[in-house]
């Protein structure tokens, strides 16, 4: 089963909750997330790595710094050494969010707004431009973020970044499910929901399955990490 944990960067937390999620991120991590100039960049990359580790940890039983985050050549991250463990992180808006199975996985979370068609017209496959275009107009805008979080969860599944052109592959949302088109041959399922405050989630995994989506609070994640710090310890 897919594993989708999300938490909310507008959360108020006390400092020292703030310092117990960077307290588990690496020290790479720190030092990316200090370079950005806005705070809510900062939480998002911070937020994030936390938030993977506290779930990897808690599926495998692995303490939280033996997890060594690597990347593939196009950005992609892993967790090293581990073969039945793999998680995929977005962040839009107000939210961060991580998912974890025991395969290959991509996700992609955004935040419907109002958006030119035009992005889709240049980027998109022309059967998803017209799909759009027959769409009523104030159904546009969800069915535009709907194909686009499909998209990027199917790019970041592969783990390919952009090698992929978004229009070299395209969905089908007229029948009762997703239904994708792509030369790539391989297995994938993928499905698409949303989530609270009108935010689109497409989750891409390597077999069918049931989803489970969960928001967890910043607090009740650093009093667990505490918690399991003890049992650590106690051992
Ligand atoms: C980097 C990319 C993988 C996702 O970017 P994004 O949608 O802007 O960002 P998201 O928040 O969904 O995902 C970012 C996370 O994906 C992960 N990631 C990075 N490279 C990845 C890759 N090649 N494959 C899978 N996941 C990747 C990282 O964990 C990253 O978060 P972190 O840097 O805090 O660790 C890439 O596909 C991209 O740049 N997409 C933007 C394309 C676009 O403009 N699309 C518009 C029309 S569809």
């Amino acid at each position: 089963m897919v594993e989708i944990y999300y938490i909310d960067i507008e959360e108020e937390i006390s400092g020292l909750d703030h310092d117990a999620l960077l307290g588990i991120c690496s020290r790479e991590k720190r030092m990316e997330a200090s370079r950005f100039r806005f705070e809510p960049d900062r939480k998002r990359a911070v937020y994030g790595e936390a938030l993977a580790r506290y779930m990897i940890a808690g599926k495998t039983g692995l303490s939280m710094n033996e997890l060594i985050f690597d990347k593939n050549r196009y950005g992609k991250p892993y967790i090293r050494g581990q073969q039945r463990i793999f998680f995929n992180l977005s962040h839009s808006g107000r939210y961060v969010i991580c998912g974890l199975d025991q395969e290959e996985i991509g996700i992609d979370l955004e935040e419907v707004k109002s958006m030119d068609l035009g992005i889709a017209r240049k980027f998109f496959h022309a059967n998803e431009y017209i799909y759009l275009l027959s769409r009523e107009p104030e159904q546009r805008m969800d069915a535009l973020f709907e194909l686009w979080t499909l998209k990027e969860s199917y790019i970041k599944y592969l783990g390919v970044g952009l090698q992929k052109p978004l229009d070299a592959f395209y969905f089908n949302l007229e029948g009762p499910s997703v239904e994708l088109h792509s030369n790539d041959r391989i297995p994938a399922f993928i499905q698409s929901c949303t989530i609270k405050g009108g935010y689109k989630l497409a989750v891409c995994a390597d077999s069918p399955g049931p989803i489970r989506v969960r928001q967890m609070a910043v607090k009740d994640i650093v009093s667990d990490i505490g918690r399991r710090g003890l049992q650590h310890m106690q051992k």
